[in-house]
C-alpha cells in the first residue's frame, strides 16, 4: 500500500512512499483510507517547521484529518465490516499526567503526548491504517463525502466548550460572536455558533472566491474590513481566532464587549513583532472582566460532539467546504495552497 511520508526537518522529503500493508494488533481495526484532509500543520510539518517520526525511523506517515472504511474489526468491538470511521489525532503521555489519566490528553500537562501524523506516531495519509478501537469513531453513513471534516470540527467543538466553561463562571447569555478568518476552522467555528442561536459575524481579507457565500449561507454576516473597525463596531461577547495572526489577537482582546471570551485557536510562527499598549489591554481585560484562552487539540467527547455537528449540518455546504479533492498520484498539488482554497483533500482510494 501506499502513504504519504516525510522526513521531519527536511524541506522537500514528500513523497508517496510503498510499505508494506499494516497487520492490526489486538483491539485494532484495519481501515481502507478513504482521504485525508490537508491542514496548516501539515504544511508546517511538509516546510520543516514542525513534526517529529516516531522513534528510531525517519519517516513519519503524513495526515491526521482521517476518514476510511473498516475493513476488519475484532469481534465484539461494536464495529463492523464497512462502518465509516474517523481516528483520533491525539495519545495520551506514558506517564500519564492526571489530564491524560483522565481522558482529557488535549489538555496534556508534560507535553510527551504523541499525535498521528504530527508527532511521533504514523499518521492516516495512507491507504491502509490501523487504529484502536478505543480512538475510532463511527460516523453516519450519509457522512462518506464529508467526514473527512470531522477532525478540523473537534477542534472547534473544544473551542466553543471553552467558550462556554469560561463563560458559565458568573451569569452567561453570549449574543454575537466574531470569527476571525474564513478558512475551515474559521467556517466550521461559525456553523457551530449559528447552530447555538448565536449572532454570528465572520472576517477574512478576500473579497471573492467561495468564502463570502459561504457564511452568508450559514446566515452569518461576512467582512472584509479591518478588524479594530469591525470588531469595534460589532463587540463580540465571543471571539474565536482562527488566524494566528498576532494584530488580529490583540485587537480581539481589546474590542470584546465587556465579559468577553477570546478564544485563540491559530498557532502563530514566531518571530513577528507588532507595537502593543500593554498596559492598555490588560486595564480593559480587567476592569471587564474579560477572559482570553488557547485551545488546541480534542479529545473523544468532542469527536462524538464534532459526529453529531456534521451529520446536524446542512450537506451540500459542508460539500462546498472542500474546495480541492486532489488524487493521490498528485498529491503534491494538495500541499500548494490557493486563494481560492477553503479545505483541500487528498484521496486515497483507488490505483492501489
Ligand atoms: C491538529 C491538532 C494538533 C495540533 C498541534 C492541529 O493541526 O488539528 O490535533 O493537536 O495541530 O499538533
Amino acid at each position: 500500500m501506499r502513504a504519504l511520508t516525510v522526513v521531519p526537518g527536511t524541506a522537500g522529503s514528500l513523497q508517496l512512499t510503498e510499505l508494506p500493508d499494516p497487520e492490526p494488533g489486538a483491539g485494532e481495526l484495519l481501515v481502507e483510507g478513504l482521504a485525508v484532509g490537508v491542514c496548516g500543520t501539515d504544511r508546517e510539518i511538509v516546510r520543516a517547521e514542525y513534526g517529529w517520526a516516531p522513534p528510531g525511523r525517519e519517516r513519519l506517515v503524513l495526515g491526521h484529518e482521517s476518514l476510511g472504511r473498516v475493513r476488519t474489526a475484532p469481534e465484539g468491538s461494536g464495529f463492523s465490516v464497512g462502518d465509516l470511521v474517523v481516528g483520533v489525532v491525539r495519545r495520551p503521555d506514558p506517564v500519564p499526567c492526571g489530564a491524560c489519566a483522565r481522558g482529557e490528553f488535549d489538555n496534556c500537562r508534560n507535553g510527551r503526548y504523541t499525535e498521528r501524523g504530527i508527532k511521533g506516531i504514523d499518521g492516516y495519509g495512507a491507504q491502509l491504517w490501523c487504529v484502536e478501537t478505543d480512538y475510532a469513531v463511527r460516523l453516519d453513513q450519509a457522512l462518506a463525502d464529508v467526514g473527512v471534516l470531522v477532525e478540523p470540527t473537534t477542534v472547534v467543538a473544544k473551542a466553543w466548550e471553552q467558550v462556554w466553561r469560561v463563560g458559565e463562571r458568573a451569569w452567561y447569555e453570549p449574543k454575537r460572536a466574531l470569527i476571525t478568518g474564513a478558512g475551515p476552522i474559521g467556517l466550521l467555528a461559525a456553523m457551530i455558533g449559528v447552530r447555538q442561536g448565536l449572532d454570528v459575524h465572520v472576517l477574512d481579507l478576500v473579497t471573492e472566491g467561495p468564502k463570502p457565500a459561504l457564511v452568508e449561507r450559514l446566515g452569518a454576516t461576512y467582512h472584509h474590513r479591518g478588524i479594530d473597525e469591525v470588531a469595534g463596531k460589532l463587540e463580540p461577547d465571543v471571539v474565536i481566532e482562527a488566524t494566528g495572526v498576532g494584530s488580529l489577537v490583540f485587537s480581539a482582546m481589546r474590542n470584546t464587549a465587556p465579559f468577553g471570551v477570546v478564544c485563540l485557536t491559530g498557532v502563530s510562527s514566531g518571530g513577528r513583532r507588532i507595537e502593543v499598549d500593554a498596559g492598555g489591554v490588560n486595564r480593559e481585560m480587567v476592569l471587564e472582566n474579560d477572559v482570553v484562552v488557547g485551545s488546541v487539540n480534542a479529545n473523544l467527547r468532542h469527536y462524538r460532539q464534532a459526529a453529531e455537528e456534521l451529520a446536524a449540518a446542512d450537506r451540500d455546504w459542508l460539500t462546498r467546504l472542500i474546495t480541492r479533492r486532489v488524487p493521490l498520484e498528485s498529491f503534491a498539488d494538495a500541499f500548494d495552497a490557493r486563494p481560492d482554497d477553503v479545505k483541500v483533500v487528498v484521496e486515497l482510494e483507488g490505483g492501489r
